[in-house]
C-alpha cells in the first residue's frame, strides 16, 4: 500500500560524495518550518500582514465534513462560512448530467438520487482496489459501482463508460469548490493553503491528497496532520500559561471516520536567535482508523431498517432499496444527535417505501447496546498513544476532547473512565482547531504575514527508511542483487531533524529511495 508512489527517489554519481545529508523534511508532506524572530512591534498579535492582498486559507478535511479557515490582511484568522452560513460543510459532490453540485445541495439530491452523490472519499485515497477499505467503502455505499483502475491499480466509480472519477479527481473538485468558498468570504483570490490530513495517513494517501490539490489549482503550503493542527492552535491561543515547566496534554479526537489520541508537551525553550519561546512536541499518537461516528450512524439505519421490516407494512425488504437506506441513513444522524441529549427519540420517515411511513422509538440504551462493541474500542487509541510516548496516565495533566463524536455521552463515559481523570477537558472547540491551527501555519509558512513564532517539533508516525539495492559477490563467486532497508527515522522520531547516511561500497551510480516504512498496529 505504501509502495503504490514512490515519493522520493535520488540518484547518486559516484563522483558525488558518498554521504548524503538526509533532513526529514525532504518529506514535503510533513515538512514543518520553524519560523523567525519577531520583533517587538508585533507583540500583541499572533498573526500580521506584510503584504496587501494575500489571503491565504486553510481546508481541514474530514472524512464527512470539511471547515475552511482564512487569514487576511487586516483580519483575524477566521472560519470561512458557506453559501448557507454556515461554519461546516459536507464533502459531498453530486455529478449528474450537466449538473455539478457541492456541500449541503450535493447531500440534499443523494437523499433522493444517492447514486449521483459521492461521499468519505477520505477512506479511499490512494489504496489499490484490492485494499479493504475499499471493500468496506463497497458494503457501505452499494449504491456506487467501484471499478479497478487498470494503469494505477486504484479504483474508480463507474457510473457509466464515460463517467468515470477517481477519488482524487472528486477530492479536486471539494478542494477547488472549498477554495471557492474561502475566496466568496474574504472577497479575494486565494492560492496557497494548508491543508489537514489525518496523523496515520501513509505516503499514497497524503500524495494523493496533494494530487487533488493540483488538480484543483491548490497551491499546498503544506499538509499538516490534523492532531497538529489542534494542537498548534491550543497552544497559539495559550501561550501565557506556558512556562519552563513540561506541561503534558492529550488530545482525544473521535471523527466521524477515525479516532487519533496524541499526547503533546507544550513549554518554553531557549532559543539562540530569540530567546525563551514556547515550544510544542508530539510525544505519542494512538489511532483507530475505523472508530468514529459514521459507524455508530450505520448501526443506527440499520436498527431501524429491521424496525421498519418488522412492523411489516409492504411485502419488500427495505435494505435492498438505496433511496430508502439512504433516507433511514439521513434519519439516523439526526437520531445520534437527539439521543446525545435526550434518553429516548422517536425517528420518523414519510414515505419511506411503497409510499409508507415509519415511526419508532429508539432508546439511548438501546444506541448504546448496538454500538457496544466500539464503545469498547474507546480506550485503544489512549493506551497506544501512552505507550508509544512511553509515558503514563499520571503524566498526563488534562485529557482535551475533540471532533463532532466526542459529543456521544457514552464515548465521554468510558473516556473518562479509562483516563481516570476528574473532567475531561472542554476547553478547546471541538469543531474547528484543526482548521484554526492549520490557517495559523498557513500564515506562518506564507510570506505575506509574519508569526508570533511558536516552535514545533512533530514525531514520525511512521518509520522513514531509505532502501537501495546492491550487487553482492557469492561465497561461489556469482553475483547477485541484495535489496537493502534501513531505517532512518524510527516511530516517534522527533522532526525536523537531520541524519548522515553513508554508501561507502558503491562503485558506480546508483539510485535510492525514501519512504515511510510500515507500520504493524493492532488496527
Ligand atoms: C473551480 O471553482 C470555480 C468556482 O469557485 C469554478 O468557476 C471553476 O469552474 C472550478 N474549476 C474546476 C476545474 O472545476
Ligand atoms: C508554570 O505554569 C503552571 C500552570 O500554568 C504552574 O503551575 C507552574 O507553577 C508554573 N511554573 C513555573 C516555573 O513558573
Amino acid at each position: 500500500m505504501n509502495k503504490l508512489f514512490l515519493q522520493h527517489t535520488y540518484h547518486v554519481t559516484r563522483k558525488a560524495a558518498v554521504s548524503i545529508l538526509i533532513s526529514v523534511s525532504v518529506l514535503r508532506c510533513v515538512q514543518v518550518t520553524m519560523r523567525r524572530k519577531l520583533t517587538l512591534w508585533a507583540r500583541f498579535c499572533l498573526v500580521l500582514a506584510l503584504l496587501p492582498s494575500q489571503t491565504v486559507m486553510s481546508v481541514d478535511l474530514g472524512s464527512e465534513w470539511m471547515k475552511v479557515a482564512i487569514v487576511k490582511p487586516g483580519v483575524p484568522m477566521e472560519i470561512a462560512l458557506n453559501k448557507e452560513s454556515r461554519r461546516k460543510t459536507p464533502i459531498a459532490v453530486c455529478l449528474k448530467e450537466n449538473e455539478r453540485l457541492f456541500g449541503d445541495s450535493a447531500l440534499g439530491v443523494s437523499v433522493k438520487n444517492p447514486k449521483f452523490v459521492y461521499r468519505h472519499l477520505q477512506s479511499l485515497l490512494g489504496k489499490k482496489h484490492d485494499n479493504p477499505q475499499v471493500a468496506v467503502y463497497r458494503k457501505r455505499f452499494p449504491e456506487h459501482h467501484l471499478v479497478k483502475d487498470e494503469s494505477r491499480g486504484t479504483v474508480l466509480f463507474s457510473n457509466s463508460e464515460e463517467m468515470q472519477y477517481s477519488p482524487e479527481e472528486l477530492l479536486g473538485m471539494v478542494l477547488n469548490y472549498s477554495r471557492g468558498l474561502a475566496q466568496d468570504f474574504a472577497e479575494q483570490p486565494i492560492k496557497d493553503a494548508v491543508i489537514t490530513v489525518p496523523a496515520f495517513f501513509n505516503q499514497a494517501e497524503r500524495r494523493a491528497v496533494l494530487q487533488a490539490a493540483q488538480m484543483a489549482g491548490v497551491k499546498v503550503l503544506q499538509l499538516i496532520n490534523d492532531n497538529m493542527a489542534v494542537a498548534l492552535n491550543y497552544g497559539v491561543f495559550r501561550r501565557k500559561d506556558i512556562n519552563s515547566t513540561a506541561q503534558n496534554m492529550m488530545f482525544y479526537d473521535m471523527g466521524s471516520g477515525s479516532t487519533t489520541a496524541t499526547i503533546v508537551t507544550y513549554q518554553t525553550v531557549k532559543t539562540k536567535e530569540s530567546g525563551s519561546q514556547p515550544q510544542l512536541q508530539i510525544r505519542g499518537v494512538g489511532f483507530d482508523r475505523s472508530l468514529g461516528g459514521f459507524e455508530m450512524e450505520l448501526r443506527l439505519r440499520d436498527h431501524l431498517a429491521k424496525l421498519f421490516n418488522e412492523q411489516k407494512k409492504t411485502k419488500k425488504d427495505v435494505r435492498e432499496n438505496h433511496r430508502a437506506m439512504s433516507k433511514l441513513l439521513k434519519e439516523a444522524q439526526r437520531l445520534k444527535t437527539v439521543l446525545s441529549a435526550n434518553a429516548e427519540f422517536m425517528a420518523q420517515v414519510e414515505g419511506l417505501l411503497d409510499d409508507m411511513d415509519f415511526k419508532a422509538k429508539v432508546t439511548r440504551v438501546e444506541f448504546e447496546t448496538l454500538c457496544a462493541d466500539l464503545f469498547e474500542r474507546v480506550p485503544g487509541p489512549v493506551e497506544e498513544a501512552l505507550s508509544s510516548a512511553e509515558m503514563f496516565l499520571d503524566e498526563i495533566e488534562q485529557v482535551i476532547l475533540v471532533g463532532g463524536s466526542t459529543r456521544v455521552p457514552k464515548v465521554q463515559e468510558v473516556l473518562l473512565k479509562a483516563v481516570g481523570k476528574e473532567e475531561l477537558g472542554k476547553n478547546i472547540n471541538a469543531d474547528e482547531a484543526a482548521a484554526m491551527g492549520a490557517v495559523y501555519q498557513a500564515a506562518a509558512l506564507s510570506k505575506a504575514f509574519k508569526v508570533k513564532p511558536f516552535l514545533v517539533r512533530e514525531a514520525t508516525v511512521f518509520p522513514i527508511q531509505v532502501e537501495f539495492t546492491r550487487e553482492m559477490e557469492e561465497e561461489d563467486g556469482s553475483r547477485s542483487l541484495k535489496h537493502n532497508k534501513r531505517i532512518l527515522f524510527q516511530r516517534m522520531a522527533p522532526y525536523p531533524q537531520r541524519k548522515v547516511i553513508t554508501f561507502n561500497r558503491y562503485t558506480d551510480d546508483f539510485a535510492f529511495y525514501i519512504n515511510y516504512g510500515d507500520l504493524i498496529l493492532k488496527h
